[in-house]
């Protein structure tokens, strides 16, 4: 059966301006951030603390947590223990590490292989539970991998199971270019659900063949109550080549209040947020979808 209620976990100030390759002043990303917490959004990936050298988008992370308004959890990414430390010291109480299932993709976006990414992040994952901070554990190429195709869910499982053992709050599972079908969301998250039922665990979907939406609505019946999903439908790592956007927030909080499933977010509201990013990024908002969500 369905449940009552879901949370989405707005990830359009990260994951969806990271790859826009017009610098979005950090004035309109806390515009942006703003709009959506106004929307009622009470999870979002706010910033990351990378590379500026690999992502000169997230490199006003600082900034961004500075002045940011807070509202229920925040998160921000860091993939190593500079950043971590950046963003303990800029006040974050919920971190999100990364790492692919593919070898090929992780070495692409973090420079390192899966196994050396793990070994990096084993102590420093027990320093943030020791330390009471809330850890998001993302996993990347879950489904398919850009480089190397096809992922066995085995090897998926495996390096979730691993992050559980290291006792994460939550598994955001991802299918970063867009490719799972829904079969194979079912499946894969009717396995982790069953195998950590005691670890949050968020589905994150980008769009790229349009199967997003269905994807959801597979993984909702195996039991996953928590989305990922990107204001607009913005998005896409600019490591994973033809990735493009997440799923759009306002097409996922749509078809599940059609479904009856409460998300505590103004879809009208929302689609103000959106409606406001159109004029800083260089292509086109995704959907369009959102005018017609807007006071209907
Ligand atoms: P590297 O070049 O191997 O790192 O990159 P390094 O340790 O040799 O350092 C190189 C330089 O970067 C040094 O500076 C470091 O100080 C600096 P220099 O001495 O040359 O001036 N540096 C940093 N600066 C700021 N913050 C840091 C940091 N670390 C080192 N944290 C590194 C390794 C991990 C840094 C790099 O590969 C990187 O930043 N990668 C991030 C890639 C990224 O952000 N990808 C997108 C997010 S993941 C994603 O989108 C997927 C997801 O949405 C789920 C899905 O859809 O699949 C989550
Ligand atoms: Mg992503």
């Amino acid at each position: 059966s369905l449940p009552k209620n879901a949370t989405i976990i707005e990830v359009g100030p990260r994951d969806g301006l990271q790859n826009e390759g017009r610098i979005v002043t950090t004035d309109f990303k806390l515009q942006f951030i703003e709009g959506l917490q106004k929307s009622g959004i009470q999870e979002m990936e706010l910033t990351s603390f990378v590379s500026p050298k690999w992502v000169p988008q997230m490199a006003d992370a600082k900034d961004i947590m500075a002045s940011a308004e807070k509202q229920g959890r925040q998160f921000v990414l860091a993939p190593n223990e500079k950043g971590i430390q950046a963003a303990l010291e800029s006040g974050a109480r919920a971190i999100a590490v990364f790492v692919g299932v593919s070898n090929s993709f992780n070495k692409k976006n973090i420079n390192k292989t899966t196994a050396e990414s793990m070994k990096a992040l084993e102590p420093l994952v027990a320093k943030l539970k020791e330390d009471g901070i809330f850890v998001r554990a993302c996993i990347s190429t879950a489904f398919y991998c850009p480089f190397e195709g096809a992922v066995d869910p085995e090897a998926t499982l495996a390096l979730c199971r691993q992050f559980v053992e290291w006792g994460v709050d939550e598994l955001s599972v991802a299918d970063t270019i867009g490719m799972a079908a829904p079969n194979e969301s079912y499946a894969l998250f009717k396995k982790i659900t069953e195998a950590f039922p005691d670890t949050l665990i968020t589905a994150h979907f980008h769009d790229t063949r349009k199967m997003a939406l269905a994807n959801i609505y597979a993984a909702l019946h195996a039991g996953v109550t928590r989305f990922d999903s990107s204001a607009g439908g913005l998005g896409g790592c600019p490591f994973a080549p033809g990735a493009t956007g997440n799923v759009a927030t306002e097409d996922v909080v749509n078809m599940l209040h059609r479904m009856g499933i409460d998300t505590g977010i103004d879809l009208d509201q929302l689609c103000d947020a959106v409606q406001k990013i159109e004029h800083h990024i260089s292509t086109p908002v995704q959907t369009g979808m959102y005018s017609l969500y807007k006071n209907r």
